[in-house]
């Protein structure tokens, strides 16, 4: 394994954030970020680089060795399962919560409910503990729509201000997690490169508690 290390970012919403809590913890990439077609890019620090990916990939990039760590959301962890993946640091940006949500003041009808999210994983997990039969539908976007086409009753996705449901005639139901960005670090690169992800996780834990 070489002692270079690859830091993979969520792209979008989550990269905003995390860029400034970088900034604070010492590790800036020498170009912008978003103004280039390039995925992979060098820092001021000689051995740390960063790649900008999906955020739903960033579990898979991490878990397999390919990047050493990297910034993924609650919401995508819970669905993606952590295997071969430590969670040392919660980075406290992009805070919102995973819940489930239907048209305001229906009832749910039907004995098997009928579920649209792309949390699948989550969601079926979810009404199996509440002992809720449900029809788990997966979409990839645009949840909000879906009771409202009559293509499920329910469903299950991130709130935050709650703008969106209101927007559609919805409300929030039920919380099943509050979520927010996490650090995580491949398991075999946390033994391996322990001298030098030490140090940069404790610099991002300082900047983390900086800002409270
Ligand atoms: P894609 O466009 O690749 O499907 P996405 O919609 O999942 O991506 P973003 O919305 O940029 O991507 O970011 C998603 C992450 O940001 C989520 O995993 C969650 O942790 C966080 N997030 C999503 N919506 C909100 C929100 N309204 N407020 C705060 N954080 C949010
Ligand atoms: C996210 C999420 C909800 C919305 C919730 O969507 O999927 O739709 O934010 O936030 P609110 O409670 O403040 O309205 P996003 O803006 O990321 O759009 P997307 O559908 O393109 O992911
Ligand atoms: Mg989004």
């Amino acid at each position: 394994m070489s002692k270079q290390l690859i830091l993979a970012l969520s792209k979008g919403r989550i990269l905003d954030e995390t860029l400034p809590l970088l900034a604070d913890a010492g590790i800036t990439p020498v170009e912008d970020l978003g103004k280039s077609r390039k995925l992979l890019f060098d820092t001021n620090l000689p051995d740390v680089k960063l790649v900008v990916i999906r955020a739903t990939d960033v579990p898979t990039y991490v878990q397999l060795g390919a990047a050493d760590l990297g910034v993924a959301g609650k919401d995508v962890l819970l669905e993606h399962g952590v295997e071969g993946l430590y969670e040392p640091l919660d980075l406290e940006i992009a805070r919102c919560r995973l819940m489930t949500a239907g048209i305001t003041g229906a009832e749910p009808a039907r004995a098997r409910r009928r579920v649209a999210t792309k949390f699948v994983n989550v969601a079926r997990r979810y009404y199996a503990e509440q002992g809720i039969q449900a029809e788990v539908i997966k979409l990839y976007g645009a949840m909000e729509l879906a009771p409202l086409m009559n293509l499920a009753d329910e469903i299950v996705d991130i709130v935050d201000t709650g703008n969106t449901l209101r927007a559609n005639g919805m409300e929030p139901r039920e919380l099943i997690a509050p979520i927010s960005t996490r650090l995580v670090v491949n398991k075999a690169a946390m033994t391996m490169k322990h001298d030098r992800l030490k140090p940069l996780i404790a610099r991002l834990r300082e900047a983390v508690a900086a800002r409270r």
